[in-house]
Protein backbone atom coordinates (compact mmCIF):
# COMPACT_ATOMS: atom_id res chain seq x y z
CA UNK A 1 0.00 0.00 0.00
CA UNK A 2 2.70 2.22 0.86
CA UNK A 3 4.29 1.47 -2.43
CA UNK A 4 0.64 2.71 -4.44
CA UNK A 5 0.41 5.86 -2.02
CA UNK A 6 4.36 6.45 -2.91
CA UNK A 7 3.35 6.15 -7.18
CA UNK A 8 0.56 8.15 -6.60
CA UNK A 9 2.23 11.10 -4.74
CA UNK A 10 5.17 10.58 -7.92
CA UNK A 11 2.10 11.05 -10.22
CA UNK A 12 0.91 14.21 -8.91
CA UNK A 13 4.92 16.00 -8.20
CA UNK A 14 5.53 14.86 -11.83
CA UNK A 15 2.48 16.45 -13.38
CA UNK A 16 3.16 19.68 -11.83
CA UNK A 17 7.36 19.92 -12.23
CA UNK A 18 6.75 18.97 -15.89
CA UNK A 19 3.96 20.85 -16.86
CA UNK A 20 1.00 18.68 -17.08
CA UNK A 21 -1.11 19.49 -14.32
CA UNK A 22 -1.34 22.52 -11.65
CA UNK A 23 -3.88 23.54 -8.59
CA UNK A 24 -6.21 25.89 -9.65
CA UNK A 25 -5.51 29.76 -8.64
CA UNK A 26 -2.45 28.24 -6.49
CA UNK A 27 -0.86 31.78 -5.50
CA UNK A 28 -4.49 31.59 -3.67
CA UNK A 29 -3.66 28.40 -2.13
CA UNK A 30 -5.72 26.56 -4.69
CA UNK A 31 -9.05 25.52 -5.04
CA UNK A 32 -10.59 22.18 -3.74
CA UNK A 33 -10.12 19.62 -6.31
CA UNK A 34 -10.64 22.14 -9.04
CA UNK A 35 -7.15 21.66 -11.37
CA UNK A 36 -5.71 23.49 -14.51
CA UNK A 37 -4.04 21.52 -17.83
CA UNK A 38 -0.43 23.21 -18.47
CA UNK A 39 1.44 23.50 -21.11
CA UNK A 40 1.78 19.31 -21.89
CA UNK A 41 -1.35 18.57 -20.17
CA UNK A 42 -3.34 20.52 -22.35
CA UNK A 43 -1.92 18.92 -25.73
CA UNK A 44 -2.13 15.58 -23.87
CA UNK A 45 -5.90 16.06 -23.25
CA UNK A 46 -6.60 16.93 -26.38
CA UNK A 47 -4.93 14.15 -27.80
CA UNK A 48 -7.20 11.72 -25.73
CA UNK A 49 -10.26 13.77 -26.91
CA UNK A 50 -9.24 13.61 -30.10
CA UNK A 51 -8.39 10.06 -30.01
CA UNK A 52 -12.24 9.39 -28.97
CA UNK A 53 -13.58 11.57 -30.86
CA UNK A 54 -11.68 9.63 -34.23
CA UNK A 55 -12.57 6.08 -32.74
CA UNK A 56 -16.31 7.11 -31.61
CA UNK A 57 -17.99 9.85 -34.39
CA UNK A 58 -15.73 10.00 -37.40
CA UNK A 59 -14.89 6.20 -37.60
CA UNK A 60 -18.96 5.49 -37.48
CA UNK A 61 -20.76 6.83 -40.28
CA UNK A 62 -23.86 6.73 -38.13
CA UNK A 63 -22.28 8.63 -35.29
CA UNK A 64 -22.47 12.63 -35.48
CA UNK A 65 -21.23 14.78 -33.48
CA UNK A 66 -22.26 17.95 -31.28
CA UNK A 67 -21.47 20.99 -28.45
CA UNK A 68 -23.91 21.79 -26.84
CA UNK A 69 -23.83 24.71 -24.43
CA UNK A 70 -23.18 24.15 -21.09
CA UNK A 71 -26.27 26.27 -19.88
CA UNK A 72 -29.83 25.04 -20.24
CA UNK A 73 -33.25 25.57 -19.66
CA UNK A 74 -33.53 24.50 -15.99
CA UNK A 75 -36.50 22.20 -16.74
CA UNK A 76 -34.48 20.11 -18.15
CA UNK A 77 -32.99 19.27 -14.60
CA UNK A 78 -36.67 18.55 -13.46
CA UNK A 79 -37.21 16.44 -16.51
CA UNK A 80 -33.94 14.87 -16.41
CA UNK A 81 -34.47 13.60 -12.11
CA UNK A 82 -31.65 15.91 -11.62
CA UNK A 83 -33.46 18.25 -9.29
CA UNK A 84 -35.15 15.12 -6.99
CA UNK A 85 -32.25 12.51 -7.34
CA UNK A 86 -29.18 13.14 -8.43
CA UNK A 87 -28.16 12.73 -4.67
CA UNK A 88 -25.05 11.03 -3.50
CA UNK A 89 -25.81 9.23 0.69
CA UNK A 90 -23.34 11.33 3.10
CA UNK A 91 -22.59 10.26 6.57
CA UNK A 92 -20.46 12.17 8.95
CA UNK A 93 -18.15 11.11 11.92
CA UNK A 94 -19.40 12.80 15.12
CA UNK A 95 -15.87 12.73 16.39
CA UNK A 96 -13.43 13.85 13.48
CA UNK A 97 -16.21 15.67 11.57
CA UNK A 98 -15.13 14.38 8.48
CA UNK A 99 -17.59 13.75 5.94
CA UNK A 100 -17.71 10.56 3.54
CA UNK A 101 -20.04 8.98 1.21
CA UNK A 102 -21.68 5.91 2.74
CA UNK A 103 -22.09 4.02 -0.71
CA UNK A 104 -18.09 4.40 -1.14
CA UNK A 105 -17.21 3.20 2.76
CA UNK A 106 -19.23 0.73 2.21
CA UNK A 107 -18.00 0.00 -1.63
CA UNK A 108 -14.44 0.07 -0.16
CA UNK A 109 -15.13 -2.71 2.46
CA UNK A 110 -16.52 -5.27 0.23
CA UNK A 111 -13.26 -4.40 -1.82
CA UNK A 112 -11.28 -5.36 0.54
CA UNK A 113 -13.07 -8.62 1.04
CA UNK A 114 -12.57 -8.91 -2.93
CA UNK A 115 -8.99 -8.69 -2.30
CA UNK A 116 -8.52 -10.81 -0.01
CA UNK A 117 -10.41 -13.46 -2.18
CA UNK A 118 -8.12 -12.40 -5.26
CA UNK A 119 -4.89 -12.96 -2.74
CA UNK A 120 -5.78 -16.61 -2.24
CA UNK A 121 -6.24 -17.44 -6.14
CA UNK A 122 -2.69 -15.61 -6.73
CA UNK A 123 -1.27 -17.55 -3.74
CA UNK A 124 -2.66 -21.25 -5.09
CA UNK A 125 -1.84 -19.81 -8.74
CA UNK A 126 1.78 -19.35 -7.17
CA UNK A 127 1.57 -22.87 -5.45
CA UNK A 128 0.24 -25.23 -8.60
CA UNK A 129 1.97 -23.35 -11.06
CA UNK A 130 0.88 -24.44 -14.88
CA UNK A 131 -1.77 -26.70 -13.30
CA UNK A 132 -3.56 -24.31 -11.90
CA UNK A 133 -7.21 -23.95 -12.70
CA UNK A 134 -8.29 -21.10 -11.58
CA UNK A 135 -11.90 -21.22 -12.36
CA UNK A 136 -12.12 -25.07 -10.36
CA UNK A 137 -10.52 -22.99 -7.59
CA UNK A 138 -12.80 -20.28 -7.34
CA UNK A 139 -15.82 -22.85 -7.61
CA UNK A 140 -14.93 -24.63 -4.84
CA UNK A 141 -12.16 -23.23 -2.27
CA UNK A 142 -14.02 -22.20 0.82
CA UNK A 143 -12.53 -19.13 1.72
CA UNK A 144 -12.28 -17.42 -1.74
CA UNK A 145 -16.23 -18.55 -1.86
CA UNK A 146 -16.93 -17.22 1.44
CA UNK A 147 -15.57 -13.46 0.42
CA UNK A 148 -17.09 -13.56 -2.50
CA UNK A 149 -20.38 -14.45 -1.23
CA UNK A 150 -20.06 -11.62 1.03
CA UNK A 151 -18.81 -9.49 -0.62
CA UNK A 152 -21.89 -9.70 -3.42
CA UNK A 153 -24.12 -10.02 -0.36
CA UNK A 154 -22.97 -6.29 0.40
CA UNK A 155 -23.24 -5.05 -2.61
CA UNK A 156 -26.27 -6.01 -2.83
CA UNK A 157 -27.88 -4.79 0.13
CA UNK A 158 -26.52 -1.74 -0.47
CA UNK A 159 -28.14 -1.39 -4.02
CA UNK A 160 -31.42 -2.37 -2.26
CA UNK A 161 -31.52 -0.25 0.83
CA UNK A 162 -30.61 2.80 -2.03
CA UNK A 163 -32.88 1.76 -4.38
CA UNK A 164 -35.13 1.99 -2.00
CA UNK A 165 -34.23 4.76 -0.11
CA UNK A 166 -33.89 3.37 2.73
CA UNK A 167 -31.17 5.56 4.21
CA UNK A 168 -31.66 4.04 7.50
CA UNK A 169 -30.77 0.25 6.62
CA UNK A 170 -27.47 2.11 5.04
CA UNK A 171 -26.51 3.31 8.18
CA UNK A 172 -27.55 -0.37 9.93
CA UNK A 173 -25.23 -1.45 7.55
CA UNK A 174 -22.19 0.51 8.10
CA UNK A 175 -22.33 -0.41 11.45
CA UNK A 176 -23.22 -4.20 11.27
CA UNK A 177 -19.95 -4.25 9.60
CA UNK A 178 -18.28 -2.06 11.95
CA UNK A 179 -16.89 0.60 9.32
CA UNK A 180 -14.71 2.99 11.44
CA UNK A 181 -13.88 6.35 10.01
CA UNK A 182 -10.74 5.65 6.88
CA UNK A 183 -8.52 8.64 9.05
CA UNK A 184 -9.33 8.54 12.47
CA UNK A 185 -10.82 4.92 13.21
CA UNK A 186 -13.65 6.58 15.19
CA UNK A 187 -17.02 4.52 14.46
CA UNK A 188 -19.38 7.29 15.87
CA UNK A 189 -21.08 8.21 12.60
CA UNK A 190 -24.18 10.26 12.30
CA UNK A 191 -27.83 9.44 10.16
CA UNK A 192 -27.41 8.99 5.89
CA UNK A 193 -28.48 12.22 4.64
CA UNK A 194 -28.64 12.54 0.77
CA UNK A 195 -27.13 15.75 -0.99
CA UNK A 196 -27.79 17.41 -4.32
CA UNK A 197 -24.81 17.57 -6.08
CA UNK A 198 -25.76 20.27 -8.88
CA UNK A 199 -24.38 23.34 -8.74
CA UNK A 200 -26.70 26.13 -9.04
CA UNK A 201 -26.23 29.66 -10.97
CA UNK A 202 -28.47 32.61 -11.86
CA UNK A 203 -29.21 34.12 -15.42
CA UNK A 204 -29.96 37.84 -15.35
CA UNK A 205 -29.03 41.21 -13.84
CA UNK A 206 -31.64 42.09 -11.70
CA UNK A 207 -31.99 40.43 -7.88
CA UNK A 208 -35.87 40.38 -9.01
CA UNK A 209 -35.84 38.74 -12.54
CA UNK A 210 -32.99 36.49 -12.27
CA UNK A 211 -33.65 33.01 -13.41
CA UNK A 212 -32.43 29.86 -11.17
CA UNK A 213 -30.35 27.67 -13.49
CA UNK A 214 -27.60 24.86 -12.80
CA UNK A 215 -24.17 24.22 -14.14
CA UNK A 216 -24.77 20.97 -16.45
CA UNK A 217 -23.76 17.69 -13.88
CA UNK A 218 -24.10 15.75 -17.50
CA UNK A 219 -23.15 16.86 -20.65
CA UNK A 220 -25.92 14.01 -22.06
CA UNK A 221 -28.84 16.24 -21.55
CA UNK A 222 -27.66 18.61 -24.30
CA UNK A 223 -28.22 15.49 -26.63
CA UNK A 224 -31.46 14.52 -25.45
CA UNK A 225 -32.60 17.89 -25.80
CA UNK A 226 -31.36 18.39 -29.35
CA UNK A 227 -32.21 14.71 -30.49
CA UNK A 228 -34.78 15.45 -32.76
CA UNK A 229 -32.93 18.71 -34.25
CA UNK A 230 -29.86 16.33 -35.48
CA UNK A 231 -31.58 13.37 -35.94
CA UNK A 232 -33.89 15.97 -38.47
CA UNK A 233 -31.15 17.91 -40.04
CA UNK A 234 -28.89 15.01 -40.55
CA UNK A 235 -31.70 12.77 -41.76
CA UNK A 236 -30.23 10.20 -39.30
CA UNK A 237 -31.98 6.37 -39.25
CA UNK A 238 -31.99 4.66 -36.03
CA UNK A 239 -29.30 2.99 -34.68
CA UNK A 240 -27.71 6.43 -34.85
CA UNK A 241 -25.48 7.84 -32.41
CA UNK A 242 -24.58 11.34 -31.33
CA UNK A 243 -21.59 12.44 -29.26
CA UNK A 244 -19.79 15.35 -27.11
CA UNK A 245 -17.15 16.12 -25.12
CA UNK A 246 -17.45 19.08 -22.79
CA UNK A 247 -17.11 20.39 -19.33
CA UNK A 248 -19.62 18.90 -16.17
CA UNK A 249 -19.98 20.17 -12.75
CA UNK A 250 -20.62 18.15 -9.14
CA UNK A 251 -20.28 19.66 -6.09
CA UNK A 252 -19.11 16.54 -4.88
CA UNK A 253 -18.89 15.80 -1.18
CA UNK A 254 -15.33 14.00 -1.34
CA UNK A 255 -13.03 15.41 -3.93
CA UNK A 256 -9.57 13.26 -3.70
CA UNK A 257 -7.35 11.96 -5.63
CA UNK A 258 -6.58 14.27 -7.64
CA UNK A 259 -7.98 14.84 -10.65
CA UNK A 260 -10.26 11.90 -10.39
CA UNK A 261 -12.76 13.10 -8.84
CA UNK A 262 -13.57 16.59 -9.58
CA UNK A 263 -16.10 19.41 -8.98
CA UNK A 264 -15.12 20.62 -12.89
CA UNK A 265 -14.38 18.04 -14.95
CA UNK A 266 -14.66 16.89 -18.90
CA UNK A 267 -17.00 13.98 -20.31
CA UNK A 268 -16.71 12.36 -23.43
CA UNK A 269 -20.33 11.11 -24.15
CA UNK A 270 -21.93 9.19 -26.73
CA UNK A 271 -25.74 8.35 -27.14
CA UNK A 272 -26.47 5.77 -29.23
CA UNK A 273 -30.99 5.98 -30.48
CA UNK A 274 -31.93 2.10 -30.89
CA UNK A 275 -35.54 0.40 -31.40
CA UNK A 276 -37.11 -0.42 -28.33
CA UNK A 277 -36.45 -4.15 -27.70
CA UNK A 278 -33.00 -3.90 -29.03
CA UNK A 279 -31.41 -2.55 -26.17
CA UNK A 280 -29.51 -5.26 -24.31
CA UNK A 281 -27.66 -6.03 -27.80
CA UNK A 282 -26.53 -2.80 -28.01
CA UNK A 283 -25.28 -2.39 -24.61
CA UNK A 284 -23.27 -5.71 -25.23
CA UNK A 285 -22.15 -4.23 -28.39
CA UNK A 286 -21.15 -0.85 -26.47
CA UNK A 287 -19.75 -2.69 -24.15
CA UNK A 288 -17.04 -4.19 -25.68
CA UNK A 289 -16.54 -2.18 -28.51
CA UNK A 290 -15.53 0.99 -25.33
CA UNK A 291 -13.20 -2.42 -23.44
CA UNK A 292 -11.67 -2.72 -27.25
CA UNK A 293 -11.08 1.21 -27.74
CA UNK A 294 -9.25 1.57 -24.02
CA UNK A 295 -7.02 -1.80 -24.59
CA UNK A 296 -6.18 -0.32 -28.16
CA UNK A 297 -3.81 2.04 -26.25
CA UNK A 298 -1.82 -0.52 -24.70
CA UNK A 299 -1.99 0.55 -21.19
CA UNK A 300 -2.32 -3.61 -20.09
CA UNK A 301 -5.36 -5.96 -20.60
CA UNK A 302 -5.45 -6.68 -16.48
CA UNK A 303 -5.65 -3.08 -15.84
CA UNK A 304 -9.26 -3.13 -16.76
CA UNK A 305 -12.06 -4.82 -15.87
CA UNK A 306 -16.26 -4.60 -15.87
CA UNK A 307 -18.29 -4.06 -13.10
CA UNK A 308 -21.95 -4.93 -13.18
CA UNK A 309 -24.11 -2.56 -10.76
CA UNK A 310 -26.44 -3.11 -8.26
CA UNK A 311 -27.24 0.27 -7.39
CA UNK A 312 -28.83 1.66 -10.95
CA UNK A 313 -29.26 5.08 -11.36
CA UNK A 314 -33.10 6.31 -11.86
CA UNK A 315 -32.79 6.17 -15.93
CA UNK A 316 -31.25 2.53 -16.25
CA UNK A 317 -32.33 -0.42 -16.70
CA UNK A 318 -28.66 -2.18 -17.31
CA UNK A 319 -25.68 -0.39 -16.35
CA UNK A 320 -22.18 -1.40 -15.96
CA UNK A 321 -18.52 0.63 -14.98
CA UNK A 322 -15.40 -0.26 -17.18
CA UNK A 323 -12.88 0.08 -13.93
CA UNK A 324 -9.37 0.87 -14.64
CA UNK A 325 -6.73 -0.07 -11.82
CA UNK A 326 -5.65 3.48 -10.87
CA UNK A 327 -2.57 3.94 -8.44
CA UNK A 328 -5.56 3.75 -5.40
CA UNK A 329 -6.98 0.20 -6.96
CA UNK A 330 -9.24 -0.50 -9.52
CA UNK A 331 -12.10 2.38 -9.64
CA UNK A 332 -14.51 3.77 -12.63
CA UNK A 333 -13.53 4.84 -15.76
CA UNK A 334 -15.73 4.72 -17.92
CA UNK A 335 -19.93 3.92 -17.70
CA UNK A 336 -22.00 2.24 -20.28
CA UNK A 337 -25.65 2.29 -19.08
CA UNK A 338 -28.97 1.41 -20.81
CA UNK A 339 -30.93 4.14 -20.77
CA UNK A 340 -33.96 3.06 -21.69
CA UNK A 341 -36.69 5.79 -23.07
CA UNK A 342 -36.62 7.54 -20.03
CA UNK A 343 -35.41 10.91 -21.25
CA UNK A 344 -36.29 11.61 -24.48
CA UNK A 345 -39.85 10.53 -22.69
CA UNK A 346 -39.44 12.98 -19.70
CA UNK A 347 -38.62 15.68 -21.99
CA UNK A 348 -42.06 14.77 -24.06
CA UNK A 349 -43.99 15.46 -20.93
CA UNK A 350 -41.90 18.14 -19.65
CA UNK A 351 -41.93 20.36 -22.74
CA UNK A 352 -45.00 19.22 -24.55
CA UNK A 353 -43.15 18.23 -27.79
CA UNK A 354 -43.18 15.47 -29.37
CA UNK A 355 -39.25 13.55 -29.23
CA UNK A 356 -40.46 10.54 -31.83
CA UNK A 357 -38.76 8.98 -34.83
CA UNK A 358 -40.74 7.52 -37.44
CA UNK A 359 -39.05 4.28 -38.55
CA UNK A 360 -39.68 3.70 -42.36
CA UNK A 361 -38.55 0.15 -42.03
CA UNK A 362 -41.51 -0.73 -39.21
CA UNK A 363 -43.72 2.24 -40.40
CA UNK A 364 -44.31 3.12 -37.15
CA UNK A 365 -43.78 6.44 -34.97
CA UNK A 366 -41.23 5.92 -31.65
CA UNK A 367 -39.65 6.81 -29.11
CA UNK A 368 -36.20 5.52 -29.45
CA UNK A 369 -34.11 3.54 -26.51
CA UNK A 370 -31.00 4.83 -25.74
CA UNK A 371 -27.70 3.45 -25.09
CA UNK A 372 -25.25 5.75 -23.59
CA UNK A 373 -20.94 5.35 -23.65
CA UNK A 374 -19.74 7.92 -20.85
CA UNK A 375 -15.96 8.31 -20.18
CA UNK A 376 -14.59 11.50 -17.84
CA UNK A 377 -11.30 12.61 -19.80
CA UNK A 378 -9.75 13.28 -16.67
CA UNK A 379 -9.62 9.92 -15.42
CA UNK A 380 -8.95 8.76 -18.43
CA UNK A 381 -5.81 11.26 -18.52
CA UNK A 382 -5.06 9.79 -15.46
CA UNK A 383 -5.24 6.48 -15.88
CA UNK A 384 -2.94 7.21 -19.11
CA UNK A 385 -0.08 9.10 -16.92
CA UNK A 386 -0.34 7.22 -13.84
CA UNK A 387 0.34 3.91 -15.46
CA UNK A 388 3.09 5.63 -18.08
CA UNK A 389 5.42 6.56 -15.43
CA UNK A 390 8.06 4.72 -14.32
CA UNK A 391 11.48 4.62 -13.01
CA UNK A 392 13.90 2.64 -14.85
CA UNK A 393 17.33 1.59 -13.69
CA UNK A 394 19.71 0.76 -16.36
CA UNK A 395 22.60 -1.54 -17.19
CA UNK A 396 25.09 0.33 -15.88
CA UNK A 397 23.26 1.06 -12.26
CA UNK A 398 21.86 4.34 -12.99
CA UNK A 399 18.07 5.17 -12.67
CA UNK A 400 15.80 7.40 -15.66
CA UNK A 401 12.38 8.41 -15.24
CA UNK A 402 10.45 7.66 -18.15
CA UNK A 403 6.72 8.75 -18.81
CA UNK A 404 5.97 5.75 -21.55
CA UNK A 405 2.98 7.03 -22.95
CA UNK A 406 1.36 5.17 -26.22
CA UNK A 407 3.13 7.76 -28.91
CA UNK A 408 -0.10 8.49 -30.24
CA UNK A 409 -0.75 10.32 -27.22
CA UNK A 410 2.18 11.97 -26.31
CA UNK A 411 1.83 15.60 -26.40
CA UNK A 412 4.58 16.27 -28.54
CA UNK A 413 5.90 13.96 -30.64
CA UNK A 414 9.69 14.52 -31.58
CA UNK A 415 12.30 16.90 -29.91
CA UNK A 416 14.87 18.33 -32.10
CA UNK A 417 18.49 18.57 -30.62
CA UNK A 418 21.48 20.38 -32.15
CA UNK A 419 24.48 18.79 -30.65
CA UNK A 420 26.33 21.75 -29.89
CA UNK A 421 24.97 25.47 -30.18
CA UNK A 422 27.38 26.67 -32.95
CA UNK A 423 28.65 25.67 -36.22
CA UNK A 424 25.47 26.16 -38.06
CA UNK A 425 23.56 23.35 -35.80
CA UNK A 426 21.13 25.25 -34.33
CA UNK A 427 20.01 26.42 -37.34
CA UNK A 428 19.62 23.30 -39.59
CA UNK A 429 17.62 21.74 -36.43
CA UNK A 430 15.17 24.36 -36.50
CA UNK A 431 15.17 23.78 -39.82
CA UNK A 432 13.73 20.35 -39.33
CA UNK A 433 11.57 21.31 -36.66
CA UNK A 434 10.00 24.31 -38.84
CA UNK A 435 9.95 21.47 -41.59
CA UNK A 436 7.92 18.74 -39.80
CA UNK A 437 5.88 20.94 -37.32
CA UNK A 438 3.13 20.94 -40.10
CA UNK A 439 2.55 17.03 -39.31
CA UNK A 440 3.50 16.67 -35.82
CA UNK A 441 3.52 18.71 -32.03
CA UNK A 442 7.44 19.21 -31.92
CA UNK A 443 10.49 20.90 -29.77
CA UNK A 444 13.66 22.11 -30.13
CA UNK A 445 15.79 22.19 -27.19
CA UNK A 446 19.60 23.24 -27.26
CA UNK A 447 19.78 24.01 -23.75
CA UNK A 448 22.32 21.57 -21.49
CA UNK A 449 24.58 18.42 -22.42
CA UNK A 450 22.76 16.16 -24.68
CA UNK A 451 22.09 13.25 -22.30
CA UNK A 452 19.94 15.61 -19.84
CA UNK A 453 17.89 16.66 -22.78
CA UNK A 454 17.26 13.09 -23.92
CA UNK A 455 16.12 12.29 -19.96
CA UNK A 456 13.75 15.65 -19.69
CA UNK A 457 12.21 14.51 -23.12
CA UNK A 458 11.26 11.24 -21.70
CA UNK A 459 10.34 12.64 -18.73
CA UNK A 460 7.90 14.80 -21.08
CA UNK A 461 6.92 11.47 -22.70
CA UNK A 462 8.49 12.43 -26.16
CA UNK A 463 8.65 9.33 -28.46
CA UNK A 464 11.28 10.81 -30.50
CA UNK A 465 14.97 12.71 -30.15
CA UNK A 466 16.54 13.52 -33.16
CA UNK A 467 20.18 15.00 -32.51
CA UNK A 468 22.20 17.32 -35.20
CA UNK A 469 25.85 16.61 -35.31
CA UNK A 470 28.36 17.71 -37.51
CA UNK A 471 28.12 14.58 -39.85
CA UNK A 472 24.76 16.35 -40.58
CA UNK A 473 26.02 18.87 -42.02
CA UNK A 474 28.03 16.72 -44.91
CA UNK A 475 25.63 13.80 -45.17
CA UNK A 476 21.90 14.95 -44.12
CA UNK A 477 21.43 12.11 -41.57
CA UNK A 478 20.90 12.84 -38.37
CA UNK A 479 20.45 10.59 -34.92
CA UNK A 480 16.82 9.25 -33.92
CA UNK A 481 16.59 8.10 -30.63
CA UNK A 482 13.46 5.85 -29.26
CA UNK A 483 12.18 6.94 -25.95
CA UNK A 484 11.35 3.22 -24.77
CA UNK A 485 14.22 1.38 -25.99
CA UNK A 486 16.90 4.53 -26.20
CA UNK A 487 18.08 2.38 -28.87
CA UNK A 488 19.56 5.26 -31.87
CA UNK A 489 19.67 4.66 -35.27
CA UNK A 490 20.99 6.57 -38.19
CA UNK A 491 18.51 7.69 -40.76
CA UNK A 492 18.36 10.48 -43.30
CA UNK A 493 16.58 13.53 -42.83
CA UNK A 494 13.99 12.78 -45.84
CA UNK A 495 13.14 9.96 -43.73
CA UNK A 496 12.13 10.89 -40.29
CA UNK A 497 9.10 12.10 -41.28
CA UNK A 498 7.92 8.66 -42.41
CA UNK A 499 9.05 7.16 -39.00
CA UNK A 500 7.71 9.59 -37.42
CA UNK A 501 4.14 8.88 -38.40
CA UNK A 502 4.39 5.00 -38.38
CA UNK A 503 4.25 5.19 -34.56
CA UNK A 504 2.27 7.90 -33.99
CA UNK A 505 -0.83 8.21 -36.23
CA UNK A 506 -3.61 7.23 -34.85
CA UNK A 507 -4.74 4.74 -37.96
CA UNK A 508 -2.20 2.80 -36.73
CA UNK A 509 -3.23 2.21 -33.40
CA UNK A 510 -6.98 1.96 -33.80
CA UNK A 511 -6.70 -0.37 -36.10
CA UNK A 512 -5.98 -2.65 -33.06
CA UNK A 513 -9.46 -2.19 -31.94
N1 LIG B 1 -24.22 10.71 -18.42
C1 LIG B 1 -23.93 9.66 -17.52
C2 LIG B 1 -23.02 10.04 -16.46
O1 LIG B 1 -22.73 11.21 -16.27
P1 LIG B 1 -21.53 9.07 -14.55
O2 LIG B 1 -21.17 7.64 -14.25
O3 LIG B 1 -22.08 9.90 -13.44
O4 LIG B 1 -22.56 8.98 -15.75
C3 LIG B 1 -19.64 9.29 -16.32
O5 LIG B 1 -20.26 9.80 -15.17
C4 LIG B 1 -18.14 9.40 -16.23
O6 LIG B 1 -17.77 10.74 -15.92
C5 LIG B 1 -17.53 8.57 -15.10
O7 LIG B 1 -17.29 7.23 -15.51
C6 LIG B 1 -16.24 9.30 -14.82
O8 LIG B 1 -15.24 8.88 -15.72
C7 LIG B 1 -16.59 10.74 -15.12
N2 LIG B 1 -16.86 11.48 -13.86
C8 LIG B 1 -17.98 11.49 -13.14
N3 LIG B 1 -17.86 12.29 -12.06
C9 LIG B 1 -16.61 12.80 -12.11
C10 LIG B 1 -15.86 13.71 -11.29
N4 LIG B 1 -16.39 14.28 -10.22
N5 LIG B 1 -14.58 14.00 -11.65
C11 LIG B 1 -14.03 13.46 -12.75
N6 LIG B 1 -14.68 12.62 -13.56
C12 LIG B 1 -15.96 12.28 -13.26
Amino acid sequence: MAKQEDLFKNVVSHAKEYGFIFPSSEVYDGLSAVYDYAQNGVELKNNIRQYWWKAMVQMHENIVGLDAAILMHPTTWKASGHVDAFNDPLIDNKDSKKRYRADVLIEDYAEKLNQKAEKEIEKARARYGEAFNEQEFVTTNARVMEYKSRNREILERMGRSLGNNDLEDVKALIEELEIADPETGSRNWTDVKQFNLMFGTKLGASADNAMDLYLRPETAQGIFVNFLNVQKSGRMKVPFGIAQTGKAFRNEIVARQFIFRMREFEQMEMQFFVRPGEEMKWYDYWKQTRLNWHLSLGLGVTNYRFHDHEKLAHYANAAADIEFNFPFGFKELEGIHSRTDFDLKAHEQYSGRKLQYFDPELNENYVPYVVETSVGLDRMFLAVFSTSLKEETLEDGSTRTVLALPSVLAPTKAAVLPLIKRDGLPELAQKIVDDLKWDFNMAYDEKDAVGRRYRRQDALGTPFCITVDHQTLEDQTVTIRHRDSMKQDRVAIASLRQIIDSEVNMRHWLMKM
